[in-house]
């Protein structure tokens, strides 16, 4: 699959170095520009590509979207349109800045995103987990034994996409609801994250919170 990643850091740099070795191609980049991303380019090999931001959402069948919460306003719209976006974000007041809608928990991150982005499909997942986590925590054997990643999203299809990459890359998806109820319970204090719950225990854990 093509997927495009911008931000190239802890979570990006992650995924990027996980999805190129499963065989995909990966077009990442990130602010400042391909000099900083020499050694990951020199482990992502021959399938990755640095590009700029907008290259890398036109290139993208699934864009993940892996920048500082703060700056999500910065990323391009037009290459945006009808692709499906895995957004890793959380809001941090102490990075970000404080933000009133959120303070006051009048919308979520990703809503905020999915308005910047019209006319893509924004799911949120792989915001729950640590970096490392996504690098040393997949599992390929057994579901139960999986890491849960909640993911919500309010395009059917677009979250589909999503767990399929969430599945191949060892972890078992789970869905939390619509970006607006699933991206409560994903964000920073909600139930589900950093909570290095099983499958199960997910759904557990979800329901209980219904
Ligand atoms: N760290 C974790 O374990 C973790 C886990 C789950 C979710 N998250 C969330 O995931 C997001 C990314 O976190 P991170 O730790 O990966 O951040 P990070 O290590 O600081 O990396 C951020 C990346 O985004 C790039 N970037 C910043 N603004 C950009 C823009 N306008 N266009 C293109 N690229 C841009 C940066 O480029 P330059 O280097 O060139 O500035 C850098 O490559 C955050 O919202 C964070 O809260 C983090």
């Amino acid at each position: 699959m093509h997927i495009g990643i911008i931000g190239a850091g802890n979570v990006g740099g992650t995924l990027a170095r996980r999805l190129a070795a499963a065989g995909h191609e990966i077009a990442i980049a990130n602010a400042s520009g391909p000099q900083k991303m020499q050694d990951l380019m020199g482990d992502l090999g021959h399938r990755a590509h640095a590009v700029p931001p907008s290259e890398a959402a036109r290139f993208g069948d699934v864009v993940i979207v892996a920048v500082p919460f703060g700056r999500y306003n910065e990323l391009p719209t037009a290459e945006f349109k009808g692709k499906t976006v895995m957004d890793t974000g959380n809001y941090t007041p102490e990075r970000d800045g404080n933000i009133p809608e959120l303070d006051e928990d009048r919308t979520t991150s990703s809503e905020m995103v999915q308005q910047h982005l019209r006319g893509a499909h924004v799911v949120k997942a792989f915001n729950t987990l640590h970096a490392e986590d996504m690098r040393d925590h997949a599992r390929q054997s057994s579901a139960q034994e999986r890491y849960g990643i909640p993911m919500s999203g309010d395009d059917p299809q677009a979250k589909r996409a999503v767990a399929d990459l969430v599945e191949e890359l060892g972890f078992q998806p789970v869905d939390a609801g619509d970006l607006a109820t699933g991206g409560r319970k994903q964000q920073p204090g909600g139930v589900t994250y950093d909570a290095d719950f099983t499958a199960d225990e997910l759904v557990e854990a979800l329901r209980l919170d219904s």
